[in-house]
């Protein structure tokens, strides 16, 4: 309570003081109107240079080498191409074939009071969610029908549904789950407010599942797929120069080839990075300034792309989630030069599905013999009929939930019971964000400025619980001062936009919002945030023109109800109802539960003199209304 005080208090001395000393110039500005903005979002704006990357020997890491896709490669590697092809990899992400997904099916989620059913029609595959109307005996109102596009796991454990709406890549609510054989809710949705069919897959999403991926205009919600699942070149990166060099003049006499990446010859902390685009996750992911993850190239430095934060650590190695962290603080990794993911796991080992047991074993006696064990074999046959190594030393947890560790990747003496992942923190007091890899080679502007930027977007997840505003008091102190230290550029300009506009200081968060936004470099990737801060102060000014521009942009860049709403609004403000109502249906279509978007359709009818559309609408408002309230919801 006390911090939360003495935060109001910082934050109410900067708003009154603060602001002028750092920003005297802007306070003096003339008072802007609506029709500028067009201008003055042409006007060109600084944007500082980018860090340069940290070269490599393999010549397929700079822009000559491009991608040619594993067909290419299994012209000539059929062996690797068979190996990989049956390991869960290859099957990370597909075209869903609706012959071969599993069967249909209805279930009631009783949080959410929704009902859901998967049936084929077409021989597609679809997924519909639909409610209970006011009456027992009315027929259920279906809320959503998507046709299920592309399946994301291999289903090793569980297999989620991508489907596609007005133009995005959507999750699908529904999960089958190999160990139950059931369809349940996906993770993070079996709860009372789940968000149905409204969350994006964007980029961020993808790029670890998919094979290769591109953003279409540098919009993270747009994406071009090349190739639907992983594939060789995410690890041995672009094959353009090798391929040519193969055909043209047979086998390199080099030593080593160095127009592709071998990783089996790679030191273990350059191997480990190429596993690391995928397999290192913390709480908070930073991409470099000007770069996205998806210009990674296997060779080259992950930290020169994105920065992956963690909480820092007390020294409870239970809490330390992730498959590559963990591992980091065995003994066997530590005391030993070699041990790395790829002495227990190859990408071309087919034995990769069922394997537990004897095959580790065979890999712990590498380095240690049966009485290198603390417990005589006696004993450890007591308690373990097989004397599995892996029971004892890397034991697993009872997960199915994707991206959480199943099997503890500390190798090591464990308490019982020790669960391989973290529970999340549900502490109110803010913890440290630190980088999960060494960032020593980047400036220190651009350590802090990462650094900012990972606390704002924690801010954002659930697991920073109560201790929320202080994360954020951290991002506005760090990147409030790498602006002032002279750092230019739009997710910088975008965060500062956002933490102002929060605060009230609606004059500043336009400007930075509006520099976010004129940041046009081919590198700079669309500021959605900024173009909302834009939109919402100006629809509070009521200067309608200019947040109409802003929603519609918006409504481009990400899928959300809401943006419709408001550009509905703007609309009806400006006096063009046929528009409005248009708007409005395409938000009630994104979030078909909103009666409140009904009810705003059926006044905006009714005024327009049409009365059996605004009947129509107000019969849906009042039924979902009904609804809401036998579930006992506000
Ligand atoms: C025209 C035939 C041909 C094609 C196509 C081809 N390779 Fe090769 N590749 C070879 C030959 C021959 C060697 C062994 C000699 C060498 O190292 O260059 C090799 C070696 C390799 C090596 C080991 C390099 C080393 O340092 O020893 C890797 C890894 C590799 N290829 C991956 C790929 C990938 C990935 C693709 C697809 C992008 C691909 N190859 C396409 C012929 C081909
Ligand atoms: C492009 C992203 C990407 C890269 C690079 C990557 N992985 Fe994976 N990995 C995945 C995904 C996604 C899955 C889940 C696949 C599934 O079951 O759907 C996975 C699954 C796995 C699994 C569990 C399934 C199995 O095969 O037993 C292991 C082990 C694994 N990866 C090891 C590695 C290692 C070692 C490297 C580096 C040599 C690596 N991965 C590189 C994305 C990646
Ligand atoms: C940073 C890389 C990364 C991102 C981003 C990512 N995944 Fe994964 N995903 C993985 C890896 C690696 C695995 C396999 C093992 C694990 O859990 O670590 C996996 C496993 C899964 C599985 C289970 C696969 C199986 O065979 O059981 C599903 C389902 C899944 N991811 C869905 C998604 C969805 C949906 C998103 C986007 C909202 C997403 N993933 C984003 C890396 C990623
Ligand atoms: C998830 C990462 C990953 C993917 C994807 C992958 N590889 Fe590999 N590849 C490796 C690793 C690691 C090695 C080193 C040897 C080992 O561990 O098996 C390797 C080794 C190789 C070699 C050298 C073999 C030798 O003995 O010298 C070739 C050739 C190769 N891979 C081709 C391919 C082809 C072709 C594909 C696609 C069909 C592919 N790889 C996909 C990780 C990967
Ligand atoms: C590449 C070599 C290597 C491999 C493979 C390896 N270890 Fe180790 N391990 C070591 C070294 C080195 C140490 C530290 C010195 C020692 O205790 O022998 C160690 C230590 C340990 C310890 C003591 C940990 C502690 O915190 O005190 C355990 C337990 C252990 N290993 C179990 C295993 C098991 C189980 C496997 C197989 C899943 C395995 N190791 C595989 C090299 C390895
Ligand atoms: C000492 C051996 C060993 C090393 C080293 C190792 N793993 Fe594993 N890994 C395992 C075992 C054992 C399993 C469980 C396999 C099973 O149940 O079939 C596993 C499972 C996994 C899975 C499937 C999800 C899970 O948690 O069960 C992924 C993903 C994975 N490992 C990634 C990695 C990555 C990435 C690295 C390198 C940072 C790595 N592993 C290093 C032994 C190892
Ligand atoms: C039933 C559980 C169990 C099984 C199975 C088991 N261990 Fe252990 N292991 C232990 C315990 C407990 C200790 C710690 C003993 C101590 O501190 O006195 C230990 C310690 C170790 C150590 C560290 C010894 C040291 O001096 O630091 C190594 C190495 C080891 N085990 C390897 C193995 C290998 C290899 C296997 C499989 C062949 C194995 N263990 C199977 C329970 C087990």
């Amino acid at each position: 309570m006390r911090r939360l005080l003495l935060n109001i208090l910082v934050v109410a001395i900067l708003v009154v003081c603060g602001w002028y000393v750092l920003y005297p110039a802007r306070f003096d500005a003339e008072p802007q109107t609506d029709d500028s903005l067009t201008a003055r979002l042409k006007t060109p704006v600084e944007t500082s240079p980018t860090t340069p990357i940290t070269p490599s020997h393999f010549l397929n890491t700079t822009s000559q080498a491009t991608y040619v896709g594993k067909e290419q490669c299994a012209e000539c590697h059929s062996d690797q191409h068979k190996s990989f092809s049956e390991t869960p990899h290859s099957a990370a992400m597909a075209v869903v074939e609706a012959d071969a997904e599993p069967p249909d099916a209805t279930f009631q989620h009783d949080l959410s009071g929704r009902s859901y059913r998967v049936h084929r029609r077409d021989s597609q595959l679809r997924h519909e969610e639909a409610i209970q109307s006011g009456d027992e005996d009315e027929e259920a109102h279906v809320l959503s029908d998507h046709v299920a596009r592309y399946v994301l796991g291999s289903g090793h454990h569980s297999r989620t549904y991508v489907v596609q709406a007005n133009g995005f890549l959507v999750e699908s609510p529904l999960t089958w789950y190999a160990s139950k054989r059931r369809w349940l809710m996906s993770p993070g949705y079996d709860r009372p407010n789940h968000r149905g069919f409204r969350r994006v897959i964007s980029i961020d999403c993808l790029f670890c599942h998919a094979g290769r991926v591109e953003m279409v205009n540098g919009q993270r919600n747009k994406v071009r797929l090349f190739e639907h699942s992983i594939a060789c070149e995410s690890c041995h990166g672009p094959g353009s120069l090798h391929v040519a060099q193969e055909k043209a003049a047979g086998p390199s006499t080099e030593e080593p080839d160095l127009t592709i990446v071998h990783l089996g010859r790679l030191p273990r902390a350059e191997q480990e990075r190429i596993c690391a685009q995928c397999h290192l996750r913390g709480v908070a992911s930073v991409d470099a300034r000007g770069r996205h993850i998806t210009d990674y190239r296997p060779g080259l430095k992950l930290t020169d792309f994105r920065v992956e934060y963690g909480l820092e650590q007390s020294d409870d190695s239970m809490t330390v989630v992730g498959h590559i962290q963990q591992m980091r603080l065995s003994r066997c990794y530590q005391e030993s030069a070699e041990l790395t993911c790829t002495t227990c796991h190859s990408p071309h080992d087919t034995t990769t599905a069922v394997r537990r047991g004897e095959y580790f074993r065979q890999k712990c006696f590498e380095c240690h013999r049966s009485d290198s064990c603390g417990l005589d074999e006696s004993d450890r046959s007591r308690q373990d009929v097989e004397d599995n190594c892996l029971a004892c030393h890397m034991p697993r947890g009872g997960t199915d939930i994707p991206h959480f560790v199943f099997t503890h990747h500390r190798i090591g003496v464990h308490k019982p019971n020790e669960l391989p992942h973290a529970q999340l923190a549900t502490d109110s007091a803010a913890e440290t964000l630190i980088p999960l890899l060494d960032v020593s080679h980047l400036p220190q502007i651009e350590q802090d400025r990462g650094l900012g930027l990972a606390y704002l977007r924690f801010s954002e997840t659930e697991q920073a619980g109560l201790a929320k505003l202080d994360y954020r008091q951290k991002s506005l102190e760090l990147l409030e001062d790498v602006y002032r230290r002279g750092l230019r550029g739009p997710d910088l300009e975008e965060a500062l936009a956002i933490l102002f506009g929060e605060r009230g200081a609606s004059q500043e968060a336009m400007q930075f919002a509006e520099s976010a936004v004129r940041h046009r470099s081919k590198s700079a990737f669309d500021t959605m945030n900024a173009w909302a801060v834009l939109g919402n102060i100006q629809y509070k000014k009521k200067q309608f023109e200019g947040a109409r521009q802003a929603f519609e942009q918006l409504t481009k860049l990400r899928r959300a109800s809401q943006d419709w709403v408001m550009l509905g609004g703007c609309l009806r403000e400006m006096g063009d109802t046929q528009a409005a109502i248009q708007a409005l249906q395409t938000a009630s279509e994104i979030d078909p539960a909103r009666s409140d978007i009904h009810q705003t359709i059926a006044e905006i009818a009714t005024t327009a003199g049409r009365p059996s559309l605004a009947g129509k609408h107000d019969k849906q408002a009042r039924s979902l209304r009904s609804f809401t309230r036998r579930r006992g919801r506000p």
